[in-house]
């Protein structure tokens, strides 16, 4: 066993340079911008920024229509700006992984003008072609609604190509030696530039058969031979896999022993915290921790609770998803592709504090590493009036200045949300930090603790049994340590009746306030839950003398 995996107990922030600081005025973010600001991502605990895609694009999908793999979008900055940027992140001992987008290019990369132009061409078979249009040509959309078509005829090359998201977005044939060739050198690169790993876009399809007249079929050694070139190249480097798929297949992208992907996210325990959320039952959540247990000791979930995409509820049942839809998106304009919500966290919980102070206690505690948003810190809420998934992803909100702080300049990328609510005004990072009760302070000390829970990270974890269906109650052991989390996702008071596994006569320590239980006479502790209440609890002693090499391992 390895003790050292960083990510088994990292806090990774995902965020888009283009809309989180602009330091020249242009209204666009840069990394001259997020350099300055890694301070405030340090201080409030993150240890590894997660960048969308920064590179070359014509930006029809948010820079995931990549035209140039090699280099940074002139609107954010120069490479010279980036290696700075990973500099700056190593003094402070921050990771960086980057966005893997290799699925697909944009209609705009040259090794797709040359394939279109070109039959001879040998970036014709970079691209997956049918002569004919397929009979399957208008199944299999991902962006249902705005996307009419997976296959597409091109008018140069007469012939019509595969596309699994936006027309744009020409599918590379990825079971193409030579694509293989193009994807390691594309990793090895910006493995070099000092990157920790990448988050593999679109991994289901990336590894998908692809063609008129191929059977689906997904080769997931190719997962092994990426991972085995990302470790030679880099022995701490990870990737972290996007494939929204039945835990029954998250094995196969884990591999069996461990040898593909270290970690994936979590879609499906993050589709039931929701259901059961909304329901106030978490009988939904617990199935999908228990259904996702099994996995390599060395991989790991990442969990999360936004993104920068819409919540997908799609594995939920359609009575499921349209309780989720009637609780957190009541209105049509509020979801997306029939199977998600484009809204932030803290809109969808009605802006309840105790809610949102609850979610994310889930998401710190849940088994795995989580994955925050940018903004979610602070409570960003989102503008429906943008379309589709970029109602989310407005710019980040640090004063009360215009445009937020985000720049100076008069036209920034995307407006920053002005409502009475969620508005820069009210929401924003300067007056977050002075104000020791805000939710910015509540989630630094959180993480805070996170980070001292090695447990949650590492450890083995079981559900509690005998609890009331609202409330779940976790409990991890790790390197003789002991953690028991409770969340009661009622709007009602509860009373939690416990018996502890192990010795008895310990008492359990609330790891966040004062608080501490003893067990009665008969050996159960009583626990008080206010209305969506959460305790993390150390059974035992806060503190312990360092033993012996093992307990070095946090
Ligand atoms: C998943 C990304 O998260 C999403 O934003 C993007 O549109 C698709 N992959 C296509 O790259």
């Amino acid at each position: 066993m390895i003790h050292d995996l960083w990510y088994k107990n990292a806090v990774i922030y995902c965020l888009n340079v283009e809309t989180f600081i602009d330091s020249n005025g242009d209204g666009v973010g840069d990394f001259v911008g997020l350099t300055d600001k890694l301070a405030y991502l340090a201080g409030l605990g993150v240890t590894c920024i997660w960048l969308l895609p920064f590179y070359p694009s014509p930006n029809r999908d948010d820079g995931y229509d990549v035209s140039d793999y090699y280099g940074v979008h002139p609107r954010t900055g120069t490479f010279g700006d980036f290696v700075e940027l990973m500099n700056q992140a190593r003094q402070l001992g921050l990771r960086v992984i980057v966005d893997l987008v290799v699925n697909h290019t944009s209609d705009q990369h040259p090794w797709f003008k040359k394939a279109r132009r070109d039959p001879e061409s040998p970036y014709r078979d970079y691209y997956v072609w049918a002569k004919k249009r397929p009979s399957n040509w208008n199944r299999g959309m991902i962006f249902p609604g705005v996307q009419n078509a997976t296959w597409t005829r091109d008018a140069v090359a007469r012939e019509y190509y595969f596309h699994r998201f936006y027309d744009f977005q020409p599918d590379l044939n990825t079971h193409n030696p030579a694509v293989k060739e193009e994807l390691m050198r594309i990793m090895g690169f910006w493995l070099q530039l000092g990157v920790s790993g990448f988050r593999m876009d679109a991994a289901p399809f990336v590894i998908e058969r692809k063609g008129a007249r191929v059977r689906p079929a997904r080769e997931y050694e190719l997962l092994h031979e990426i991972r085995d070139f990302l470790q030679w190249r880099r022995r701490d480097g990870i990737l972290l896999a996007e494939a929204n798929v039945p835990p029954t297949e998250s094995l196969s992208y884990f591999g069996e022993r461990g040898d593909r992907l270290q970690m994936m996210l979590n879609f499906w325990v993050n589709q039931r915290l929701f259901y059961s959320l909304a329901t106030g039952d978490t009988t939904a959540l617990r199935e999908g921790l228990l259904a996702t247990y099994a996995r390599p000791a060395a991989a790991q979930w990442g969990v999360f609770l936004r993104t920068h995409d819409e919540l997908d509820l799609g594995r939920l049942t359609p009575h499921q998803r349209e309780t989720v839809f009637k609780a957190f998106a009541p209105e049509k304009r509020m979801q997306l592709y029939g199977r998600g919500i484009r809204r932030r966290l803290a809109s969808m919980l009605n802006n309840d504090r105790r809610r949102i102070e609850l979610a994310y206690s889930l998401m710190f505690t849940l088994p795995g590493t989580p994955i925050m948003m940018y903004g979610d810190e602070i409570g960003m809420g989102e503008d429906l009036r943008l379309p589709e998934r970029y109602a989310t992803r407005t710019p980040m909100q640090w004063s009360a200045h215009p445009h937020a702080g985000f720049t100076t300049s008069r036209r920034p990328i995307r407006k920053v949300v002005t409502d009475p609510i969620y508005g820069y005004q009210q929401v924003n990072v300067a007056d977050q930090r002075r104000d020791p009760n805000s939710l910015l302070n509540w989630m630094e000390r959180v993480i805070r603790m996170r980070k001292e829970c090695a447990e949650i990270g590492w450890g083995d974890w079981k559900v509690l049994s005998r609890l009331p269906d609202r409330v779940l109650g976790m409990r991890y052991d790790w390197n003789d340590r002991s953690t028991i989390l409770l969340h009661n996702f009622a709007d009602k008071p509860c009373r939690v009746r416990l018996r502890v596994d192990g010795p008895t006569g310990k008492k359990l320590l609330n790891l966040l306030s004062q608080e501490q239980n003893e067990a009665d006479g008969g050996g159960l502790y009583q626990i008080e839950l206010e209305p969506y209440g959460y305790r993390w609890l150390r059974v035992g002693e806060l503190e312990r003398p360092i033993a012996d090499e093992k307990t070095r391992r946090a």
